[in-house]
This record gives C-alpha cells, sequence and structure tokens, in this order.
C-alpha cells in the first residue's frame, strides 16, 4: 500500500469483528513498530499484547462510559497497550537535555502512529485511546513505578468503515519563515 494512502486512508475503527488476528499480522505489527524513531534511539516504548477477555473487560473499565472507544475494548480480538520506560528518552546521564523533560509521549507517539499504519496496511483497524484512568490500567497490568501506560489501542478487523473527520487547512497551520503576526 502507498504510503500517503495509508496515511489518507486510516481511520479510527470503534467497532470490530470478532476474528482472531493471526500471531504473523500481530508479529508485523510489532516489527515494524520497532523501527520506529526514537531520541537518540533509546526506544523506551513497551507494548503490552492482551488477548484474556478477562483483561480486556479490567481495562474497560479504566475508561469513562462516555468514551466513544468503550465497546471496541470488548469487541476487538486484541488490545493493545503502549507503555513508556520514564527517564530514558531525552535524557543524557541522567539529566534531561531540554526544557521538554521526558521525551517519552513523544517517543511512543511515534511508534503508535507506525503501529496504526501499518495495522492498516495489513486490513487491521485501530483506534488511539488516551482518555482513561492511567493509574487504574496501571494496577490492572502490574506496570512496575519506573514505566508509565500512555495509549490503548484495539486492534482487529473492522466491523464498519468510518468517515473521515474534517481536516484543518494547510494554511491554517503551516508558516513561513516566522510565526505570522511576529516581526
Ligand atoms: C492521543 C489521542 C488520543 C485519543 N483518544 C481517544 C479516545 O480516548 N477515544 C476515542 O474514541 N478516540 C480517541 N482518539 C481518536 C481521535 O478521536 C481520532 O484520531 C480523530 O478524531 C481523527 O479521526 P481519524 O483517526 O479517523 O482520522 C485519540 C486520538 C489520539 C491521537
Amino acid at each position: 500500500m502507498d504510503l500517503i494512502e495509508a496515511i489518507k486512508g486510516r481511520r479510527s475503527a470503534r467497532k470490530y469483528k470478532p476474528d482472531p488476528v493471526p500471531e504473523e499480522t500481530l508479529q508485523k505489527v510489532m516489527e515494524a513498530v520497532r523501527w520506529s524513531p526514537s531520541w537518540a534511539n533509546t526506544q523506551c516504548w513497551e507494548v503490552i499484547v492482551v488477548k484474556d477477555p478477562k483483561i480486556k473487560s479490567e481495562l474497560a473499565t479504566a475508561l469513562p462510559k462516555t468514551n466513544p472507544a468503550l465497546s471496541s475494548m470488548l469487541d476487538a480480538p486484541i488490545v493493545i497497550v503502549l507503555c513508556g520506560k520514564k527517564g530514558v528518552s531525552g535524557f543524557k546521564k541522567g539529566e534531561a537535555a531540554t526544557v521538554k523533560g521526558d521525551w517519552l509521549m513523544f517517543d511512543t507517539g511515534m511508534a503508535m502512529q507506525t503501529l496504526c499504519l501499518t495495522a492498516y496496511s495489513l486490513g487491521l483497524g485501530t483506534v488511539v485511546v488516551g482518555m482513561f484512568d492511567h493509574k487504574k490500567a496501571e494496577e490492572i497490568l502490574g506496570v512496575p513505578q519506573n514505566v508509565e501506560v500512555v495509549a490503548i489501542t484495539p486492534l482487529g478487523y473492522p466491523a464498519t468503515e468510518g468517515t473521515a473527520p474534517k481536516r484543518k487547512e494547510l494554511s491554517e497551520f503551516v508558516f513561513h519563515d516566522k510565526y505570522p503576526g511576529k516581526e
């Protein structure tokens, strides 16, 4: 699949078929994550692949009932929990190298985009889920103190085709030479 086609065609999938995902397809998705860029190649991401229906149900309780992705946590055959090791990305000799501090959100974000695009290219659906009780998810999954849960995505064959929400025009976010209004 052409890259631009994948970038534009991928949609958040919130309804899934119960069909299982072949192990080799899951491995292809994980292999792609492995090749994501990261701060000084620190690769702070860690991935928990949840297939146990009991753990999926428990994890679903960490989402507010208003989260539109809630049912997909139960329907999809796999739920991927993307974690980041703290104090690794953006650090040099234990000191933050920039004012941004820990870059784990950035690196795991890139890994998630790799995951979502690869999944889409293989016919699978995803939806990035960020709105949930992270502490509760960490407890359920037994995540240690030096690691944090960042985001979740169901992974499976989408049952419906989503429509694309409107995007901003380029003129609204691409500026030239300086920020608009600055001399
Ligand atoms: C960081 C992040 C957090 C998100 N959290 C949620 C969420 O909690 N629930 C949900 O249904 N969608 C969530 N989304 C999906 C967005 O709503 C979706 O990507 C956006 O509306 C654009 O639609 P598209 O993915 O189909 O292009 C999240 C997306 C991102 C990038």
